[in-house]
């Protein structure tokens, strides 16, 4: 079976955006491929290391939403990348055959960069402020998946140059060390086809420092109050004037979790026949169906959080067993001694 590896940082309870763009794949994907997922809290320091007092509160939330939403520690290997340093290795021997460059130019660190204010323009001489471990934030992920040998990578959009960047480190690997005859494999990254779910109030996405999230631990009541900050077109006032759904917020998400009723709610909406109100009440209790499911299972791990340890525990030990077989043959390709 081809082996899946894919990776999140721990920032505490998940939300809707999570769910559609990469868990519910990621639970689907448990019957087609070996699956690996890894809470990658050493990335997390990259950019946050000034304040780490909840990250232990995070992981442990993010591996409660996994199982959950339907993770099976039985089918999957759920891992903690701090609890196999073979990932440091990798990292580490990785760093030596990368060439700065690479890194400096990389979009996606570049943005991240960005959008949090560490550099102003995109310039490749500003990435030379940024910590050297954030630099190196690709190099990491590289081996989180290299570590494994994994071939595919389900991730979103915005991560693509990174998985460009690990088939090129494996390549110049491949290249560099082939008499050993070990060769890494070229890891594909596997997209969703999911629309990008809004915040609810109207930025581009829902994230967790704009306060603008629906978390899948939500109570209906959260949920439906949340439902009605969301951002409608302006110019629908009342309950019977027309609205243009493809400006809509509250019509993205009936897009995703209301598939059967959107055509019929987009044209009432643009009949005026909808109003905002009943239209908002709708996904709400769309969005309440939809997680319901989950808070059994959730609740069962909130209350036993030994259980969750363990898990975290015991899939780290399973993932190590593969990581260090990788570092064995990594170690003999570069003549290090064993
Ligand atoms: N950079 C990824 C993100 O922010 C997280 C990540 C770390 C990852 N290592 C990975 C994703 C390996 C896929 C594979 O979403």
């Amino acid at each position: 079976m081809p082996r899946i590896f894919s990776g999140m940082r721990p920032t505490g309870k998940l939300h809707l955006g999570h769910l559609v763009g990469a868990l519910e794949n990621w639970t689907r994907f448990q019957s087609e491929y070996e699956t690996i997922y890894g809470i990658v809290d050493w990335h997390s320091l990259t950019t946050g290391y000034k304040d780490t007092s909840r990250l232990k509160e995070y992981i442990l939330e993010a591996v409660i939403d996994w199982i959950s939403v339907g993770i099976d520690p039985n089918k999957s290997i759920i891992m903690l990348q701090s609890l196999v340093k073979e990932h440091a290795e990798l990292h580490l021997l990785f760093s030596m055959i990368t060439p700065t460059p690479w890194l400096i130019r990389n979009p996606a660190v570049k943005q991240q960069a960005r959008e949090m204010g560490l550099i102003e323009n995109a310039s490749d001489d500003e990435m030379t402020k940024i910590d050297f471990g954030h630099l190196g934030y690709p190099v990491l992920q590289t081996a989180d998946i290299l570590v494994y040998q994994a071939d595919t990578v389900p991730v979103g959009e915005d991560q693509i140059p990174h998985i460009e960047l690990c088939r090129e480190i494996a390549r110049r690997f491949n290249f560099l060390f082939s008499e050993s005859g070990f060769q890494f494999p070229e890891p594909q990254h596997k997209l969703t086809v999911t629309p990008r779910l809004p915040g609810v109030d109207g930025s581009m996405k829902m994230s967790k420092s704009l306060n603008n999230c629906i978390y899948l631990s939500d109570d209906d009541a959260t949920v439906q109050s949340q439902v009605r900050k969301m951002v409608t077109d302006p110019n629908k006032v009342r309950k019977n004037d027309p609205g243009r759904p493809e400006i809509c917020s509250v019509f993205t998400y009936h897009t995703v979790f209301n598939k059967s009723e959107v055509d019929e709610i987009g044209k009432n909406c643009r009949s005026g026949e909808l109003g905002c109100v009943a239209c908002k009440r709708n996904l709400g209790e769309k969005i309440t169906t939809r997680i319901d499911p989950f808070r059994q299972k959730r609740k069962e791990l909130a209350d036993n959080l030994d259980v969750v340890e363990k898990i975290i525990k015991d899939g780290s030990d399973k993932a190590r067993a593969i990581a260090s077989d990788t570092l064995k043959q990594v170690r003999r390709s570069m003549n290090l001694m064993e």
